[in-house]
Order: C-alpha cells, then sequence, then structure tokens
C-alpha cells in the first residue's frame, strides 16, 4: 500500500530512515568499541527490534515493562534504570536484566543481596546543567532527585557497584557532552578509576545533521583510556530521529477570525511532547504562518481548547478530506500517546526502503475500554 493510501490517523516509520541513524550509531560504536543501547521510552515499537539489534547492543528500561519488551523482543543487553523498584518487580528484573542501575543509595543497599549475577550501577548527579530554559528536562535542576550527588555518595558503596551511570542532557551535541564529562571527572574521578563501566546516558543527538561526531568519539575514548571502563550511550531520540510521520486528514475548517483545521490527530492524544514541551512540529510542504499564501491553526477533534498543533501556511487552500504530513513522528509519540476524549489511537504502518508501506498495528474501541 502507498503512504496516500493508509487509513488515518497512521504513524509510519520510515525503514530508510530508521537504518541511516542506526548506521551512524553503528559507525560510533565500531569505531570507539563503546556499546550502544535503544531507550525504549522513546522509541518501543517492537516490530522493528530485529533491524535495531543488527547495529545496536540491546535495550535499557524504565522499568519491568519496557525491559520485558526488550528482553522478548529484541535481546542483546538488557539495562534498567528506574528512580526506585517496587519489591515485587525486582525479582523478574534481576532474571532478565544484566544491567540494574540504582538512583540511591539507599535502593542500593535494599536490592543488593538480590542482585547477584547481575551487573550493579548507580547513577550520579553531576550537578552540571546544560540546557537552558528546559527545567522539566534537566536532571541536574537543584534539588533534583536524579542521581546521587557527590555530597551524598558513599565511597563504600564502590565495593559493591560495577558501574556509574549519568544522564543529564536532552537533544544536546557532544561539546555539552564534553562539559558535563569535566564535571563528572572533577567530582567522580576517584570513583571512576574503581568501576567497569560508565554509562553516560541519552540525549545525545547523535544523527542529527551536524552533530560533532568526531567530538562524541573523542569523549568516549577520553574515558576510555584514562579509566579503563567500558562506556555505554543509551540515546532513544538519536535511535529514530526523522525516522516517523504521523498522518492526518483534514476533517473541517472553522472561520473564527482565524481560519482552524479540525485534524482527525490530536496534540493532547498523538503527540503530546507539543503541548508538554512545548515545540511547533515539522510538518510537510508547509511554511510559517503568513510566509505562504494560506494560513491555518491546526488543532484537532477532541474538547481541550488548547490542543492547538501551531499556525502553519500553504501554498494552497486546504479543504476537508487532504491529508497532512507531520514529521519526525518516531520518537516520543507513540509511546506516549493516549485515547483522551475516546480519540482513537494512530494505527502504525511500517513504510519499506521501496516506499511500500505495511499496516502493523490498528486500534478500536477495545483498546480504548480495556484500560478503563
Ligand atoms: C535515563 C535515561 N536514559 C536515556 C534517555 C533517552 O534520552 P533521549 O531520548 O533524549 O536520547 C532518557 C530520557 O529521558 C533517560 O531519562
Amino acid at each position: 500500500m502507498r503512504i496516500e493510501e493508509l487509513a488515518t490517523p497512521c504513524y509510519v516509520i520510515d525503514e530508510a530512515k530508521l537504518k541511516e541513524n542506526l548506521r551512524i550509531l553503528k559507525g560510533v560504536q565500531e569505531e570507539t568499541g563503546c556499546k550502544i543501547l535503544l531507550a525504549q521510552k522513546a522509541f518501543s515499537c517492537y516490530a522493528t527490534y530485529p533491524l535495531i539489534r543488527q547495529y545496536l547492543a540491546g535495550t535499557t528500561a524504565s522499568g519491568l515493562y519496557e525491559a520485558r519488551l526488550g528482553h522478548e523482543e529484541m535481546g542483546g543487553e538488557t539495562h534498567v534504570f528506574a528512580p526506585a523498584y517496587r519489591p515485587e518487580d525486582m525479582k523478574e528484573l534481576t532474571a532478565i536484566c544484566d544491567h540494574i542501575i540504582f538512583n540511591s543509595i539507599s535502593q542500593l543497599n535494599k536490592y543488593r543481596q538480590m542482585c547477584r549475577g547481575v551487573s550493579v550501577g548507580l547513577r550520579i548527579n553531576p550537578e552540571c546543567s546544560t540546557q537552558e530554559g528546559h527545567a522539566i528536562y534537566d536532571p541536574c535542576a537543584p534539588g533534583s532527585r536524579l542521581g546521587v550527588t557527590r555530597a551524598n555518595f558513599d565511597p563504600a558503596c564502590l565495593d559493591i557497584i560495577d558501574g556509574l551511570h549519568f544522564h543529564t542532557l536532552c537533544e544536546q551535541d557532544a561539546d555539552d557532552l564534553k562539559r558535563t564529562l569535566d564535571a563528572v571527572e572533577e567530582k567522580f574521578g576517584d570513583c571512576l578509576q574503581k568501576v567497569s563501566w560508565l554509562n553516560m546516558g541519552g540525549g545525545h543527538h547523535i544523527t542529527r545533521p551536524g552533530y560533532d561526531i568526531e567530538l562524541l568519539k573523542s569523549c568516549i575514548r577520553r574515558m576510555q583510556d584514562t579509566y579503563g571502563v567500558t562506556v555505554y550511550l543509551e540515546p532513544g531520540e538519536a535511535v529514530a530521529l526523522n525516522a516517523g510521520l504521523l498522518v492526518t486528514e483534514v476533517m473541517d475548517v472553522v472561520e473564527n477570525g482565524i481560519q482552524t483545521l479540525v485534524l482527525d490527530a490530536s496534540a493532547a492524544c498523538h503527540m503530546p511532547d507539543v503541548l508538554e514541551m512545548p515545540y511547533r512540529p515539522p510538518l510537510m510542504d508547509s511554511g510559517l504562518p503568513g510566509e505562504k499564501a494560506y494560513t491555518y491553526r491546526l488543532s484537532s477533534c477532541t474538547c481541550l481548547a488548547g490542543d492547538i498543533i501551531g499556525d502553519y501556511s500553504f501554498d494552497r487552500e486546504i479543504r476537508p478530506g487532504d491529508r497532512l504530513y507531520f514529521m519526525d513522528m518516531a520518537i516520543y509519540s507513540m509511546v506516549k500517546n493516549n485515547t483522551f476524549n475516546g480519540m482513537p489511537l494512530p494505527s502504525i504502518a511500517i513504510m519499506r526502503e521501496g516506499g511500500e508501506c505495511e499496516v502493523i498495528k490498528t486500534f478500536g474501541y477495545e483498546d480504548f475500554k480495556c484500560r478503563l
């Protein structure tokens, strides 16, 4: 089926672009000896896991369900990090994960006896904020619950743990990683001598055009050479960056001083980061408001007045029945979507390299009902 024939709304994963990203990530692994894991919180479309497994070392998870998914569907290494674990989950986690990372010394002490045969790590907080204006995504913001600060770090735990983990970046380049490593070394350099691995988290926008891959490689080598550690990276976004579309149809045009297109896709339900982050998602064949002849506000059929995707302009008049294609919709979209207002979940299709689309998931009333 061609993309124009898909029933809307539908997420479409672009296999060619996914492979292009994976080739870049594999290149970093091969040239440095580091290991790269898929952070499933960004992208968990497991139909693509057999492909991803050909390039990456495994998965990381935010808890039991993602860990199970990675273990069952991808294999390779299975890592997990959560701010706290439930006792009833730990038994299964220790059976399926090879790396378990704790967020505090109290969690480490609570579960250390259960972790025999598992490589255990501790998340540290280097207290080095490198992002401006995005406190919601900054684990180094003052008072953050994420990671042990040096003041709270007990060096005795180095007898128990095998590795250190930090995650401080969000859509950032390697210069911010370099600054972060300076802080990690300054605060935890003595500890790095005593562990066998260092996980540098996600937020590395490695597959974005212009990202400084050479600097990333030199950062990785620096830690490997100085401390003899195995370096892990666990990007989510970089794996499926620009590798997905959300195809939607215009259902109505409402005129009230502004021309609003009512779509069968919703920011609140199908691309929640648009409201949460917030940001204006890229849309194929469109411009900024006023840039092209016809400007519209793009919205949806939920009841939320603020369910507005953004203002866009087009070369032609847009009418009900027209299709619009939101870009970069593989990441943090289907993992976060919901059925608020009883909105149907978009189906999921994979666009093969020749452009042929295969629908792999459709959803209906039962998917709405079964969660309530
Ligand atoms: C611990 C951890 N690892 C990895 C990631 C993936 O980050 P990204 O998708 O920005 O690469 C996140 C994102 O929040 C995270 O919290």
